[in-house]
């Protein structure tokens, strides 16, 4: 495609953007939320200054009171009030405002599983320390009244909780597993959706993450019979606590943010957010605020990387103090199968609870159940809603051509089952409404033949079973990087940047920095058992009937609490090391995937999580305060808003902070370079720091394995350590000619051995994406 366009496109989409903010004169105020980094320091009480702020901006006492919405004070400086657009701008003309955002609504990433990570139930748990490990929830609420929350056991909650149980509608408490809950509703989005005001789970989402991370084990769960096992979390002894920030309506900034500032206070050690929205700049997004302000408080936040995969440059929560969290598959799939009248046999991936009650069905197919005397619209072959007739559809089994919700459709006509055929089959198994599988193009043929030429053709559709599946892959709906759109958009002026594109945009020219973001790790999400609620039906379809204490979805929502429960296994046994130290040790451990696709690599970070190799991973590449506020630098934030965010009296000056050594500005556990043109030669520098955390002496290797186009050195390639915790610097030198002929990405790995650990980093060189 041609590049000028595409830079032209976004253009017009960033002034598009840019009117929609500034010249929309309309009356009506707005949620807006102010943000001022770290919170101010005793001496000034939060509240007041918002209240200044606010009434300087708008200048009237009395509409100032009214417009504000909350103040956010407990471990960062905000706060949220419904503003005109001029009111924005003269907000933002402050000197100690850092943003102020428009405030939107951001998407969920909608048990065999640990056994499959090799955490057995007789895995080596130090248990006192984990049961002592608080891990917050970002999500839908919780179902308390499920055997994955029985707190029989439990000691009281940990002394340093400071956290609050609120009750209401369906939800009469916490107990000693679950030890807080809270919600939080600031604008009262889709009060028509009549929702249980309470932290109670009116949809499933939050029951089935929370039971991930920390559910007691329970045997025989299953959905109607499927998939049954003991179902159990990652850290089973560790604590819960709830922040409802989700409804039926979305998660809105505001109640995300007033999630994260409760929590952080309330003393949680791990945060789970499965919940994702647009890429924006850092400081303007609930998430990437919420987590920096955790992670300066010791807390890694676990964050969702989004399902929007496999096209690139879409994945979300990229943050480099967040950990970014693919879904991988594991060893199971759920498959449902079919057999015709004439003994052909075929299955696919759906997940259908229902056991047939005949031998055999009625077969017809979309075409030949047409409503002739119908309108015209739609495509009968596809079985489109509209399109058939009651009389050739009731009682049988349909055959469809494509695969989009014709379940809904034969549900409704009082059709037996379906069978769809689609050349394009995924790897997620979706509950079907009524009995359905999916089957490939060939077979569909077959069937449709079948059909055409048997006089009374019959099929019947079995209950789902599961099968054994070769694993572990990344789930072909998880985002991919990098992230494409800039995170830090700065008038030209600055241009120690990496990459940059000049964009001609109303007369201003911006300089567009090119994260080169990734997701950090991968984690199961494929097609996940967990608790559920009984609250909502195990599809959410109203009309659906079926309530299950366990469910099994998928996504990267499924995947983020995975992750979230392995940094608490590991911070179990290491309760002194960083956010960023768990992070790497679960990168550096992870097992490559197996099976790819042609962006797996832009996808899966550095594998799927091996909790139990993360606990000795031997070397971590750490990051303190100061290698973010250099990598801030880097990103083109100055001294005045550095200050901000760090808070203190202290002064920041980036000129201090060797700000941006090399090509990504951070000792990360990967390593990732995006040419600066297509087809331009590659070159790259990764300066990095690795903190010795196995035995005292010990030489460290280096070994690289890299496709033949790349050049990979590594400076010193020998790393000796004499102590505990004593740091080795070196760097990485990747070079090459122009990427071959339709290469798009070459990969690489790192890794460091002392014949007791392997410590991997993947190196990934890509060509920019364009749209
Ligand atoms: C302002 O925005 C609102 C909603 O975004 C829209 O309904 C309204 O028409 C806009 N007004 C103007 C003057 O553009
Ligand atoms: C509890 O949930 C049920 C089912 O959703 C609902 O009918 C009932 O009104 C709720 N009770 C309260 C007190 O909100
Ligand atoms: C699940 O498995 C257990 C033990 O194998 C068995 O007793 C139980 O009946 C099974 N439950 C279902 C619903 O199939
Ligand atoms: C066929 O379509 C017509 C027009 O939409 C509708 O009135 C009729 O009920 C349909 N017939 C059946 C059997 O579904
Ligand atoms: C009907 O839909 C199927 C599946 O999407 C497609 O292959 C077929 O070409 C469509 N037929 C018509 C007439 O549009
Ligand atoms: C079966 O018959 C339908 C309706 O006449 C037709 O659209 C379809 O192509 C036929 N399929 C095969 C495999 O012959
Ligand atoms: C720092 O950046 C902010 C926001 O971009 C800007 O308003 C401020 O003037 C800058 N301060 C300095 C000292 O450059
Ligand atoms: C930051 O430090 C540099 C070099 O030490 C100095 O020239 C500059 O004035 C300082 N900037 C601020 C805002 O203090
Ligand atoms: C690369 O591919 C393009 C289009 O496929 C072709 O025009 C070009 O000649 C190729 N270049 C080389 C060096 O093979
Ligand atoms: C690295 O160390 C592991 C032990 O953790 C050993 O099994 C492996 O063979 C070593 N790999 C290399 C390349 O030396």
């Amino acid at each position: 495609m041609d590049m000028s366009q595409n830079l032209l496109a976004l253009c017009f989409s960033l002034c598009l953007a840019a009117s929609l903010v500034h010249g929309n004169s309309s009356n009506e105020r707005k949620p807006y939320i102010v943000y001022m980094g770290d919170l101010p320091g005793a001496e000034i009480s939060v509240a007041d200054e918002h209240h200044n702020l606010l009434l300087t901006a708008i200048g009237d006492e009395s509409i100032a009171r009214e417009s504000k919405i909350y103040s956010y004070g407990k471990s960062f400086n905000a706060f949220a009030a419904r503003l005109l657009p001029h009111e924005v701008e003269r907000l933002l003309e402050k000197e100690n405002v850092m943003s102020v955002f428009a405030n939107t609504r951001n998407k969920l990433h909608t048990t065999r599983s640990w056994d499959f990570l090799g955490m057995t139930e007789t895995v080596n748990r130090r248990l006192k320390l984990e049961s002592s490990i608080i891990v917050g929830m970002m999500d839908t609420g919780i179902y308390m009244n499920c055997p994955s929350f029985n707190d029989e056991g439990y000691g009281p909650a940990p002394l340093k909780w400071k956290g609050k149980c609120v009750t209401g509608a369906n939800f009469t408490g916490c107990n000693n597993k679950v030890i807080g809950a809270k919600y939080y509703n600031l604008d009262n989005i889709d009060p028509g959706f009549q929702e249980n005001q309470s932290p109670a789970d009116d949809d499933g989402h939050g029951t089935h993450t929370s039971s991930t991370v920390a559910g007691v084990a329970v045997k025989g769960a299953s959905l109607y019979g499927i998939a049954n096992g003991t179902a159990r979390g990652g850290v089973p002894a560790a604590r819960i606590a709830i922040y409802k920030v989700c409804w039926g309506g979305g998660c809105t900034d505001m109640d995300l943010l007033a999630g994260f500032d409760d929590a952080i206070a309330d003393g949680v050690d791990i945060i789970s957010v499965s919940i994702g929205g647009n890429p924006r700049k850092y400081f303007e997004d609930p998430i990437a605020i919420g987590s920096f302000h955790a992670m300066k408080k010791g807390i890694l936040t676990s964050c969702s990387a989004g399902n929007q995969g496999p096209s690139p440059s879409t994945v979300q929560n990229v943050a480099p103090w967040i950990m970014t969290v693919a879904a991988s598959t594991i060893d199971r799939q759920f498959r449902t199968a079919l057999k015709l009248g004439n003994g052909m046999e075929a299955s696919g991936l759906t997940i259908s609870t229902f056991s047939p009650k005949k031998e055999m069905y009625p077969l017809t197919s979309g075409a030949h159940a047409a409503n002739l005397s119908g309108n015209n619209y739609g495509n009968a072959s596809a079985c489109d809603y509209g399109t058939l007739s009651m009389d050739n559809v009731k009682g049988r089994i349909v055959y469809c051509l494509g695969d989009s919700g014709q379940d809904y459709t034969i549900r409704e006509l009082k059709g037996a089952g379906v069978i769809s055929s689609t050349g394009a089959q995924s790897d997620t198994a979706l509950t079907t409404l009524i009995p359905a599988t999916i089957v490939n193009l060939n077979e569909g043929h077959k069937i449709d033949h079948y059909i055409n030429t048997t006089k009374n053709p019959q099929a019947v559709i079995y209950k789902t079973r599961t099968v054994k599946a070769s694993a572990p892959a990344l789930a072909s709906f998880s985002s991919r990087g990098p992230q494409s759109i800039t995170l830090n958009i700065l008038k030209v002026g600055h241009v120690d940047f990496l990459a940059y594109i000049h964009i001609y945009c109303s007369l201003h020219i911006y300089v567009l920095k090119v994260c080169i973001r990734q997701p950090d790790l991968a984690a199961p999400g494929l097609d996940i058992l967990a608790a559920y609620t009984r609250l909502a039906t195990i599809t959410g379809e109203p009309n659906d009937k079926r309530i299950s204490a366990f469910n099994i979805i998928s996504g990267t929502s499924m995947a983020c609490p995975h992750a979230a429960a392995a940094a608490a296994y590991v911070k179990s046994f290491h309760p002194d090391w960083s956010p960023a130290a768990i992070k790497s040790a679960l990168m550096t451990t992870a097992t490559p995937l197996k099976i790819k696709d042609d962006l797996s690599d832009l996808g899966s970070g550095s594998g799927q999580i091996n909790p139990r190799k993360a606990l000795y991973p031997g070397l971590v590449y750490d990051n303190s305060m100061s290698s973010y506020i250099s990598f801030l630098c880097k990103e083109g934030y100055n001294s005045t808003t550095i200050g901000l965010l760090i808070g203190g009296k202290k002064k920041y000056n980036c000129s201090d902070y060797k700000p941006g050594q090399g090509t990504d500005g951070i000792n990360y556990p990967s390593m990732h370079a995006q040419l600066k043109t297509i087809n331009s030669r590659i070159s790259a520098v990764f300066y990095r720091t690795v903190t010795q955390v196995g035995y005292g002496k010990s030489v460290y290797k280096a070994t690289v394995t890299s496709p033949k186009y790349l050049s990979i050195k590594v400076v010193p390639d020998t790393l000796t350590f004499t102590v505990l915790h004593q740091k080795q610097n070196f760097k990485v030198v990747v070079k090459g000619g122009p990427m071959p002929n339709g290469t798009q990405i070459l990969s690489a790995l790192l890794e460091w051995n002392d014949s007791k650990h392997s410590v991997r980093s993947p190196i990934i060189v890509f060509q920019p994406f364009y749209y």
